[in-house]
């Protein structure tokens, strides 16, 4: 019968008779699919598959480093990482518009891509984590027509070269299951969904690498106290936003002070294009705020986003 161990033999001895002598490059961002299809690709040709990690320096505290270690040390496979957060911080300086930041960063992000795949040497294929419901939808109207996503697994098709899609018959639940047999860490195989211009998108208004600063301690808190309380996997995506243009009055310790406010979001969906908000315990928002306002200097007030997808969308912009 079908097995995932099955799917792995036969996924591998057709891309080995697709690919044959040539090399294979991946964009990885740390995401579950893209991850999945990269180690099974590996695991087919090895050292004909490089990597391409370009980190814009939006990405989550310490996301970046999980990343390196775990292709790196962990699966021993090749990976060039690009650190390009100065390059993108300058590109983006005075832009606020959130249209205007997602294509700023989805045209360089290609651009520093192709730059790096033109290194090497007879690269014809892109491996691409295309789920099933991926190929379905295609071509339907979906919110990707309301706001114009950047993600990795959409890197134009236009490029020299020809796909790799190992995922292409599968759903969510089976690449989870898939990436946990090829030995992927749990912290990536339920990994909530990240969109791809990261925390630029979750700053409203001008980023800056301060409000970038205190907007990566904040969302760590965020996640380290749902985690804490077992609620990560209740929840489709929770984080936290900076609507950076917010001054507020408070008072800490003997002092007046005039910071920033933290929102707090964190929804339930199925697929991203409805979506409730979660209800918390009091004490969970209670444990999120105090950490927030303790432990991240230049934050003086916390507030949860109580509206649902519609009216709002999950992200902020
Ligand atoms: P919204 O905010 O439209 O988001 O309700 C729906 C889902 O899409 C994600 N999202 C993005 N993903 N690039 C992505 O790869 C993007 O530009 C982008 N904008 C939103 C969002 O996180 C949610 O899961």
């Amino acid at each position: 019968g079908w097995s995932m161990g099955n799917y792995i033999d036969i996924a591998v001895k057709s891309i080995r008779e697709q690919v044959g002598n040539h090399n294979v490059i991946c964009a990885l961002s740390g995401g579950v699919d893209s991850s999945v299809a990269a180690v099974l690709v590996h695991k087919a040709i090895g050292d004909q598959l490089t990597c391409v990690f370009v980190d814009h320096g939006f990405l989550r505290l310490g996301e970046a480093e999980q990343v390196v270690d775990t292709f790196t040390n962990k699966f021993n496979m090749k990976l060039v990482h690009i650190d390009a957060s100065k390059h993108f911080m300058d590109l983006l300086k005075g832009v606020t518009e959130p249209e205007k930041k997602r294509k700023t960063i989805g045209a360089e992000f290609i651009h520093t891509f192709q730059e790096e795949a033109n290194k090497i040497p007879d690269v014809k294929f892109l491996v691409q984590g295309t789920l099933y419901p991926d190929v379905v939808e295609s071509g339907t109207a979906t919110a990707s027509t309301i706001k114009s996503h950047h993600n990795v697994g959409g890197l134009p098709k236009d490029m020299k070269f020809s796909l790799i899609e190992p995922l292409r018959e599968l759903f969510k639940d089976e690449v989870r299951q898939l990436g946990r047999e090829l030995g992927l860490p749990e912290e990536v195989i339920n990994r909530q969904p990240f969109p791809g211009p990261g925390l630029a998108i979750r700053i409203i208004g001008e980023i800056t690498p301060e409000r970038l600063d205190i907007l990566r301690r904040a969302d760590f808190i965020v996640r380290d106290v749902i985690k804490q309380r077992g609620l990560y996997n209740d929840i489709w995506q929770s984080f936290a936003v900076l609507p950076a243009a917010i001054r507020s009055v408070g008072v800490q310790g003997d002092e007046r002070t005039y910071d920033y406010t933290v929102g707090i979001r964190a929804v339930t969906s199925s697929d991203g294009m409805t979506a409730d908000y979660f209800h918390f315990p009091w004490e969970v928002l209670d444990e999120m705020s105090r950490r927030i306002c303790n432990e991240v200097k230049g934050v003086n007030r916390v507030v949860y986003d109580v509206t649902s997808k519609p009216p709002s969308t999950i992200e902020w912009e």
